[in-house]
């Protein structure tokens, strides 16, 4: 793959040397045939010479030129003499003042063949009364240059054949080099490019990076994905793992409380055995509470996916945040299980009216204020504090209990996430992440600080003014 990207762009740099080289070959060979062809009517000077000797004309034993021939000289500035057979000149036209008025025969080849003082010189035969003459044109060296190319056919010849295959082989090296060197820098970056790409695909999340040139970018996006790409695995394989060991847990936690109602139900279906009215409320209590976990384990697990699905409409009203607060830590006061608590209220006002879900909004203060309670040992301290100011009300939930380990801390809203201060302590993992769910969806916010061994303070944050 590699190289037939290397070889698309060494045949794309020869396609396009070829390419300049025929368009300009055409370009010369079309400028050299029309052009000519034009140049060839107007203003050719052997052409100009010869047209003029149909202009030179014999009247009366003297030569003259017409008008027409008059005005050829004019237009390109040159002059004409006809000399005789003895070298005489019979006739000037526009001559110059010391031009020669007699040639020899030797002069005539020699002016012919070189320029003589600023004029190239054209020399041409014409019969008239029966005698021959010569007529020379000369035109400014300016308008017509002419040049003398000598060829050594010799030594043409002895490059052929040898010589020109060199010369070709030499010119397709050249372009080969030159092609090769141009595509594998040009191929270098989207190599890498793909190897890193091939080596995403495989779950390689290290990439080599070029800094600069044209792909800079493409390879910081790149850069950026795989990063992307990196910490969501991560994310994914800690969520695998954390589902796993809920699912573990969740089955352990239906187990228990499945076996006692199990074990009570059939205690009590017995008929052989007579229960004490006392006896027969303790069992059905037990089988209720076991039931109500089961209930509540089950709720949790669907809200959760509700929340996170966005498919639970929030049902916000005005109500009155201290009354659900003061409510709940009654029940938690008056609950026979959490009398190893000590349980502290304290708000600055006596009532505060928010527009929020009444029902989820107690959950999710419910969910934090338990964690204080069950997750604490007896005779731990628990603060509940409301405080507001013109923006938002702030609850605080304090206690001074065993804390969090600090690298659980970031862990606490992911779902299913457990503390290792959790032994022997019912629960789903699912409390806290809820909580910030719910929190969340009335634009709230959620902050957990703990210190181990010195206890947790978890604040909420709600805005006063949500639309
Ligand atoms: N006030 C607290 N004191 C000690 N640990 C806490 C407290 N609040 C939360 N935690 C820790 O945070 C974890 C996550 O809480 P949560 O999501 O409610 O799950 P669960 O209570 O079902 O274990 C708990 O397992 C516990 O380790
Ligand atoms: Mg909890």
């Amino acid at each position: 793959m590699k190289w037939k990207i290397t070889l698309l762009y060494i045949a794309s740099i020869i396609g396009l040397l070829l390419t300049v080289l025929i368009v300009q070959v055409a370009i010369v060979t079309y400028f050299v045939f029309h052009n000519n062809k034009l140049n060839h009517q107007e203003s050719s000077p052997e052409e100009i010479t010869l047209n003029l000797k149909k202009q030179i004309q014999w009247m009366n034993g003297n030569f003259y030129l017409t008008k027409k021939g008059e005005h050829i000289l004019t237009h390109n500035k040159a002059w004409m003499q006809i000399v005789d057979t003895n070298g005489n000149v019979v006739y000037n036209a526009h001559t110059p003042k010391n031009v020669k008025q007699h040639y020899t025969a030797k002069d005539i080849v020699f002016l012919y063949k070189y320029s003589v003082d600023g004029y190239t010189i054209f020399v041409s035969e014409l019969e008239k009364n029966n005698e021959k003459w010569s007529y020379i044109v000369a035109f400014p060296y300016q308008r017509v240059s002419r040049f003398l190319i000598y060829l050594n056919i010799n030594n043409m010849f002895s490059l052929y054949p040898y010589g020109i295959l060199m010369l070709v082989i030499a010119a397709i090296l050249c372009v080969l080099i030159f092609a090769y060197g141009v595509a594998k820098y040009m191929a270098r970056p989207v190599w890498m490019l793909m190897d890193n790409i091939t080596n995403l695909s495989k779950g390689i999340y290290e990439q080599k990076s070029v800094n600069k040139g044209i792909y800079k970018d493409v390879f910081a996006s790149l850069k950026q994905l795989s990063t992307n790409l990196q910490e969501l695995d991560k994310k994914r394989k800690q969520l695998d793992k954390m589902r796993e060991e809920w699912i573990t847990n969740l089955t352990h936690d239906l187990k228990t409380p499945l076996s006692s109602i199990k074990g009570y139900s059939e205690l009590l279906a017995d008929k052989n055995y007579h229960f004490t009215t006392e006896e027969r409320a303790k069992y059905a209590k037990i089988i209720e509470s076991k039931s109500l976990y089961i209930e509540k384990l089950i709720d949790d697990l669907k809200l959760t996916y509700q929340l996170k699905n966005d498919i639970l409409p929030l049902n916000k009203k005005d109500t009155d945040i201290i009354k659900i607060l003061r409510d709940l830590i009654i029940s938690y006061v008056n609950n026979p299980a959490y009398q190893d608590k000590n349980i502290e209220f304290i708000a600055n006002s006596t009532s505060l009216i928010l527009k929020i879900d009444e029902k989820l909004i107690q959950r999710a203060l419910n969910n934090i204020i338990i964690n204080a309670i069950v997750h604490n040992s007896s005779g731990t301290h628990i603060k509940v504090d409301v405080k507001d100011d013109k923006h938002a009300v702030y609850i605080f939930v304090e206690d001074n209990g065993r804390g969090i380990p600090e690298e659980e801390l970031e862990h606490l809203f992911d779902r299913y996430f457990r503390g290792s201060n959790t032994k022997n302590i019912e629960g789903s993992g699912l409390g806290l992440a809820i909580a910030k769910q719910i929190i969340n969806a009335h634009n709230g916010e959620i902050h957990v600080q703990s210190k181990w061994g010195k206890g947790t303070t978890t604040t909420v944050v709600l805005k006063k003014r949500i639309n």
